[in-house]
């Protein structure tokens, strides 16, 4: 559909909720309203209601006021998929391809491309559809900052910092009390959080998920802690962090989801392990999705403006296909064929970690 004047374009949030998306749908419709005469669809719950054809026509006064807000106006679904959506058959869920009549509702809206705000699994979803003839910009989207292809994605800023206040507070009941607090930080697979708020927060002990983690390397930091006259100690630990050998812990199995593990509790098992091995009392606060809501810090709404009138721009001049990215200062735009199926970890050799090991920061074990 290049080279044709875009009239019409659908906008979805898919995955995990983060703070920004409201900022984006904002600059993304305000931009294509104001300066190219653009009529935006906002399609509901991401790509389930893509699937179950759920879209309405916003108008500007829909998106204005948002940009402050946490969440996403339009709603969003982390399981719908619609080359793999379960469907129920006799009472159990089936995966099944719906992309035809999914496609069929991108014909009947009449829509000219779609922008698709997402992280890692949406974006696997759009280079499909862009396989299959529909015209789609994306926009990178997680707290985890693991989307490939990306320096930053919004929503980190605002986790990071949620995180590194929930350090500070943390901080002060530590030293009250004498003991050894641990914060769990989301991240999935990615310490990219853990890393920065634990730098930020000035954590004791810094544990990621790239790093198996040693037990008695962590324990002999915090013994040391108190046998200098430092009697507490604050751990900052990613929620995929695991033991060196060990597996990570796993707060719940699901079936039929794209995510079948829900991580959470490494800090408590943790926790318990330091208290049994050194004595010193311990208490573990997983900060679980606080992290992902409330207001966005203004550098997320910054950034978040920036990816929307980019992707907005791609749009008007017909540059589909292509993910919105930040390279260094420079909004730049990267094929969505090279981003979805990759995430981007933190790399064992990054200053950041040279950073917290020359303040007398530990990681999880010796490099
Ligand atoms: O990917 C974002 C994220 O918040 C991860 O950090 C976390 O592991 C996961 O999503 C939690 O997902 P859910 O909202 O399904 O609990």
């Amino acid at each position: 559909m290049t080279g044709k004047k875009v009239r019409r374009v659908g906008i979805l949030t898919a995955g995990g909720d983060c703070p920004g998306l409201n900022a984006v749908i904002r600059a993304v419709a305000k931009s294509l309203m104001l300066n190219h005469k653009v009529e935006v669809i906002g399609i509901e719950d991401g790509f389930e209601g893509l699937i179950e054809d759920r879209m309405r026509v916003l108008s500007y006064d829909d998106v204005s006021g948002i940009l402050q807000r946490g969440g996403t106006i339009l709603g969003t679904s982390n399981k719908a998929d619609p080359f793999a959506q379960a469907i129920l058959v006799d009472g159990k869920p089936v995966k099944k391809d719906v992309s035809a009549g999914t496609i069929a509702h991108v014909e009947k809206w009449r829509l000219d491309a779609l922008v698709c705000i997402g992280g890692d699994g949406s974006m696997s979803i759009s280079r499909k559809l862009v396989e299959r003839g529909v015209p789609v910009v994306g926009v990178p989207k997680t707290i985890d900052n693991d989307l490939f292809g990306t320096d930053v994605t919004f929503g980190f800023d605002t986790a990071a910092s949620i995180a590194t206040d929930a350090i500070d507070r943390i901080h002060t009941t530590a030293q009250s009390h004498h003991r050894v607090m641990l914060v769990e930080i989301m991240g999935r697979t990615a310490g990219w959080l853990t890393i920065s708020a634990g730098i930020a927060g000035g954590a004791d002990v810094i544990i990621l998920p790239e790093m198996e983690y040693d037990l008695n390397y962590i324990c002999e930091k915090v013994a040391e802690r108190s046998r200098y006259g430092k009697r507490f100690s604050i751990i900052a630990v990613s929620e995929g962090a695991k033991p060196r050998g060990g597996e990570v812990v796993v707060s719940r199995l699901v079936k039929d989801s794209h995510e079948s593990i829900r991580l959470g509790g490494v800090s408590i098992k943790l926790g318990n392990d330091i208290e049994d091995l050194t004595g010193l009392e311990t208490r573990a606060t997983v900060l679980g999705h606080l992290q992902r809501g409330g207001p966005p810090t203004p550098n997320d709404r910054i950034l978040a403006t920036r990816f929307g009138v980019g992707a907005a721009a791609l749009v008007a001049t017909g540059q589909f296909n292509r993910m919105v990215a930040l390279r260094g200062t420079d909004i730049v735009s990267v094929p969505i064929t090279e981003v979805g199926g990759r995430t981007r970890t933190v790399p064992l050799d990054h200053p950041l970690l040279d950073v917290a090991e020359a303040v007398g920061t530990a990681l999880g074990a010796k490099r």
